[in-house]
């Protein structure tokens, strides 16, 4: 199987320019965002409105409304000039997270790096099954991976997950790193709360230990 990575990463061309996405420039693409500043409540429409910087100062937390990210899809936000990254998994995209086991496609199957707090270390590397939280920044050389749920969309034997367009990094969908990949580490995922009933996640701190790339 890591010889099929191997030659899976070779023929795999990146699906836009080879050209470092710049976090900036993620700013444009990513997905519709809901910040709330902390001490103000102030609600800020659409972090693309505002440069990065701004956007930094502004949040000190994020507040991702869960509400329209039904089951299947994923949102980016921007916390701290960071790329936080909230799926919905489905029943289907958890079973994977067994399969990349037991077929031995990953470097740390179970977090043994602490590039997740404690709470998250286990396989979802979550608080909650379904709802994944973490850091879209692919920790080689701090690209943005591509979110390719489809199985078989980066590689035949592709189960679901992130595909950095840099040098072909490859997670699971639990953002733990597929063996192989340049990127040494599973993602970082930050601090967080989880609010099932207010449909609200809260991005609160960087994880001290995590390596973000
Ligand atoms: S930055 Fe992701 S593979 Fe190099």
């Amino acid at each position: 199987m890591t010889e099929d990575i191997k030659n899976t990463q070779k023929s795999i061309e990146p699906q836009t320019s080879p050209a470092v996405i710049t976090r900036r420039r993620f700013l444009t693409a990513m997905t519709a965002v809901t910040g709330t500043a902390v001490a103000g409540a102030v609600v800020v429409p659409m972090v693309q409105s505002l440069e990065p910087t701004a956007a930094a100062s502004a949040l000190a937390t994020t507040t991702v409304d869960l509400t329209p990210i039904e089951p299947g899809m994923q949102v980016t936000a921007m916390w701290q000039e960071k790329p936080i990254i909230v799926i919905n998994r489905t029943p289907e995209m958890l079973a994977t997270l067994d399969e990349t086991m037991q077929k031995g496609l990953l470097k740390d199957p179970n977090c043994t790096v602490p590039q997740q707090p404690p709470y998250c270390k286990n396989k979802y590397r979550s608080r909650i099954p379904e709802w994944y939280v973490g850091i879209r920044i692919c920790n080689h050389l701090c690209c943005i991976p591509h979110y390719r749920p489809k199985k078989g969309s980066v590689a035949p034997w592709w189960l679901g997950g992130f595909h950095c367009p840099c040098h072909g990094s490859m997670y699971d969908l639990s953002c733990r790193v597929i063996k192989g990949s340049p990127a040494p580490h599973n993602m970082a995922v930050p601090e967080y709360e989880i609010d099932i009933a207010k449909k609200k996640v809260v991005v609160t701190h960087m994880y001290p230990l995590a390596h973000l790339c």
